[in-house]
């Protein structure tokens, strides 16, 4: 089985008689309400999601992964994992105090973060940096500038797991999907990574790449997205029907990826990238415009950022796809680098596209999408 990032699967989740003393404590603890963007990124800490990351990144940290992709001691980190708050907060807090993590919504203590370091976030830097532009309507960026100013950085403990309401089946974690590949007997597995329905092109990339691994994951990312893309629960609705009908049910395993979208593009894929390594994913696939948002990005740049790397630093092999469409003339999906006909005879249609064909009513092409899709696309435009 593949080792976690840093080989360690981390795990910052207190239970039984360690949690009761800590909730004790928890009392007297100053406390900071975070939002459930935060929250989130603190479960996959807690959960090993982020090895080897224990807890938000300190100014360290955050300055060698905005200059050089690392963490501090070398490891390959190519995104900051930070929890910001209004100065007026930081100023309350020192430096080696723990403080309870409550969330801003429903007033629950989740966590203790042991407070190991304060600073400045500097926006317009990690703006630049991670997303390759400051303008405002880039999705990442605009969040990223209605975050507090300061960063607090140290280790966490977890106390209370968030209570997810929706797909409670599908929330496997890397210590589960460790065990399960291991049950399975499957040895190489590739990860896919999606916040869209299952088109044709994105079935292909898969099963392409199944004809050579032993195991398909396939795992929707169900966090924070922007409005534009598909609500998840109706695209997990679509995984489930298409793969009822079209895949191996042995050879495929369906989880949520509870994890919030950056829209970073070429860093984004290499963490992506990580984050199935430590599910025990030997394999990732990347293809065109991986993570994109609007003409931020390169084509193909999400696949060329994989080479600044050696591979036994990233450890995940990544499989890297052409732009994939159906066409007319060979009959199936194909790519540039197996079909030798022209644009004329390919399909393809831009997630514009689909969704002004959706929202009038009109059944994307069944070389576009399998009908079954079409139809819970359909269903939520029309409603
Ligand atoms: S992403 O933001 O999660 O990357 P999306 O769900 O569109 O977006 O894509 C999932 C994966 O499929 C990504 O690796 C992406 O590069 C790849 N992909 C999507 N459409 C195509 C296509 N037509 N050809 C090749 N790769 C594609």
């Amino acid at each position: 089985m593949i080792s976690p990032h840093g080989e360690k699967l981390i795990n910052r989740i207190v239970e039984g008689e360690e949690k009761k003393e800590l909730l004790k404590k928890a009392s007297q603890l100053k406390s900071i309400d975070v939002s459930y963007f935060d929250l989130s990124e603190l479960e996959n800490i807690a959960t090993g999601l982020f090895s080897p990351l224990e807890g938000f990144m300190t100014e360290e940290d955050y300055n060698n992964v905005l200059d050089e992709m690392r963490l501090k001691d070398g490891t390959v980190w190519p995104i900051p994992i930070v929890l910001s708050v209004k100065k007026e907060t930081a100023d309350e807090m020192k430096i080696g105090e723990d403080i309870l993590i409550k969330n801003q919504e429903n007033g629950k203590e989740y966590a203790i973060l042991h407070l190991k370091d304060k600073y400045l976030r500097r926006k317009e830097e990690e703006a630049l940096k991670v997303y390759k532009t400051k303008e405002i309507e880039h999705p990442g960026v605009k969040f990223l500038y209605e975050q507090g100013d300061i960063a607090l950085g140290g280790e966490i403990t977890l106390l209370n797991r968030i209570e997810h309401e929706n797909f409670k089946e599908y929330r496997l974690e890397p210590k589960d999907t460790r065990k399960i590949f291991q049950e399975k007997g499957w040895r190489t597995i590739v990860a896919f990574q999606t916040r869209n329905p299952i088109h044709r092109a994105h079935e292909y990339l898969q099963k392409t790449a199944l004809e050579i691994v032993d195991g398909l994951f396939i795992n929707p990312l169900v966090g924070k997205t922007q409005k534009e893309d598909i609500p998840s629960e109706v695209r997990m609705r679509s995984y489930k029907v298409i793969l009822d009908k079209y895949y191996p049910k042995n050879r495929v395993l369906l989880s949520v990826f509870p994890v919030n979208m950056r829209y970073a593009g070429p860093k984004e894929a290499i963490f992506h990238a990580i984050c199935r390594k430590n599910y025990g994913c030997t394999h990732f696939i990347v293809g065109r415009d991986h993570a994109g948002v609007g003409n931020y990005y390169g084509t193909y740049e999400a696949q060329e950022i994989f080479d600044q790397f050696t591979p036994e630093e990233i450890g995940i092999v990544p499989l890297k796809f052409e732009h994939s469409f159906y066409c007319k003339k060979c009959e199936n999906m194909a790519t540039s680098k197996t079909c030798p006909h022209g644009n004329e005879d390919h399909v393809f249609l831009s997630g514009t596209k689909v969704r002004e064909m959706l929202s009038k009513g009109e059944k994307p092409p069944k070389e576009f999408t399998r009908p079954e899709v079409a139809e819970i696309l359909m269903e939520f435009y029309r409603s």
